[in-house]
């Protein structure tokens, strides 16, 4: 087997194949609401009660963020497609036709989604040209109604790879 020098293209298309689901990055900033797509989510600690997402040190979003401290994680249900597409978009106005409601804190949790999770930042560590988050759980809820939004290879949904009997 041809071992490959993980070269950006490569990683992307390799890592591409573990499906995950898409979440939100929101806060309520001083200027307004504040939030970008992100899919390096993920459950880290029980007790304490930590998870991580990991920001790119080319977004403007996330700076912002970590200056308010406390921010909630939206996890998109299956008809999100269009937030986990505008949320990405930078420089535009994220939250146009966006229907939210404050969290305890005050960050906007969209409505519809799967899953919320509002956190307090507890740590950020090096992570290359991305960081690694860590958020403290403050709050959390979830509907069970809601199908995720999975994004796999570089689109929305799985595609059905099922071996039929
Ligand atoms: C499906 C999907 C997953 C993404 N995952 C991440 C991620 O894990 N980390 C990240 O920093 N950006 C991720 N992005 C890109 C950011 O959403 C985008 O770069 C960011 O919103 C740019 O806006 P900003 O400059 O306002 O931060 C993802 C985008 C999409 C569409």
């Amino acid at each position: 087997m041809t071992v490959v020098a993980p070269d950006a293209t490569t990683m992307r298309a390799v890592l591409g194949h573990f499906a995950s689901g898409v979440v939100v990055v929101t806060a309520s900033g001083p200027a307004g609401p504040l939030g970008f797509t992100c899919q390096s989510f993920a459950s880290l600690s029980l007790d304490p009660p930590l998870v991580t997402l990991s920001p790119a040190r080319t977004s403007s979003t996330w700076p912002r963020i970590r200056d308010v401290g406390v921010f909630c994680v939206n996890v998109l249900a299956d008809d999100h497609e269009r937030y986990s597409n505008g949320f990405a978009r930078s420089d535009t106005n994220k939250f146009a036709g966006v229907a939210w409601r404050p969290s305890p804190s005050g960050a906007p949790v969209i409505d519809g989604v799967c899953a919320w999770v509002e956190c307090r930042l507890w740590r950020e560590y090096d992570g290359g040209d991305h960081t690694i988050a860590v958020g403290h759980v403050q709050h959390l809820e979830a509907d069970a109604s809601r199908a995720p939004l999975l994004f796999h290879r570089g689109r929305y949904g799985v595609e059905d790879m099922r071996r039929t009997a």
